[in-house]
């Protein structure tokens, strides 16, 4: 069943914290991405774990094999339930990840989370390939490096909607995704280009489903975000 993820991306921890306790009541996991990570990391983690919530720390990490591992050993706590890296980094930057998430997670006893690679980044058109030397379309690059994710023993990839059939036809159904660009039928798309309404990524096999400012600067985002876990399961709406 496809879960929601929603993107605390908001400068002040007391937004972050009101986010948090308006959408307690939901099942969703909430994502600290570069803002809060970079802003206010320590206070997010202990208000998080505190609530017993379950969160992803979106920090794209990509640096050689040690400190990858290392600062992964860092972020691995009760809660943490995904955390991501760069596929760019390679096969054992990927390898450490996932293993210093075993190893730390062994020792504080509790379950590993889950690491997933960005492939490609959807803001990289095919052009932006080119001018960093890799040849081929945004897809091709994207399949190669989700299989070499699969291959570091990754659980899945970050990637658009666009790209979950095809992912899932090549690696198999447990091999995960989780796509942002998503947008509710009514929202407008601000700065995201190929977006996908919570039917259609739910329709094509999505995992996870990220959702930020159609929630986050919603006027009622408990409301806001019952409506897409309703479009989510038209069953239960
Ligand atoms: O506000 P919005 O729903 O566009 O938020 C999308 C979130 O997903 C942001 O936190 C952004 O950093 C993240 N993201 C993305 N595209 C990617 C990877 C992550 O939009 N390829």
């Amino acid at each position: 069943m496809s879960q929601l993820i929603v993107a605390l991306d908001v400068p002040e921890p007391e937004q972050a914290e009101a986010l948090v306790d308006q959408l307690y009541e939901l099942d969703v996991i909430f994502k600290i991405g570069l803002e809060a990570h970079c802003g206010y990391p320590e206070r997010m983690f202990s208000y998080l774990q505190a609530r017993d919530v379950r969160y992803f720390v979106d920090v794209k990490l990509h640096d050689i094999p040690r400190t990858v591992g290392a600062a992964i050993r860092q972020l691995v706590r009760p809660g943490a339930h995904i955390i991501n890296v760069h596929a760019l980094g390679g096969l054992d930057m990927m390898r450490a990840a996932v293993e210093s998430a075993d190893a730390r997670a062994g020792e504080l006893g509790i379950s590993r989370p889950h690491i997933f690679a960005v492939t490609i980044l959807t803001s990289l058109a095919h052009e932006d390939l080119g001018e960093l030397g890799l040849s081929g379309g945004v897809g091709e690059n994207a399949t190669r490096l989700a299989a070499l994710a699969r291959d570091a023993g990754c659980s899945g990839v970050v990637c658009s909607a666009h790209e979950v059939a095809d992912l899932k036809n090549f690696f198999g159904e447990d091999f995960l995704t989780l796509t942002p660009g998503i947008r509710p039928r009514q929202a407008g798309h601000s700065d995201q280009k190929r977006v996908v309404t919570p039917a259609q990524a739910v329709a094509v096999g999505a995992d996870y489903l990220v959702v930020g400012r159609p929630i986050t600067q919603a006027p009622d985002p408990l409301h806001a975000a019952r409506a897409i876990l309703a479009e989510m399961s038209p069953a239960l709406a």
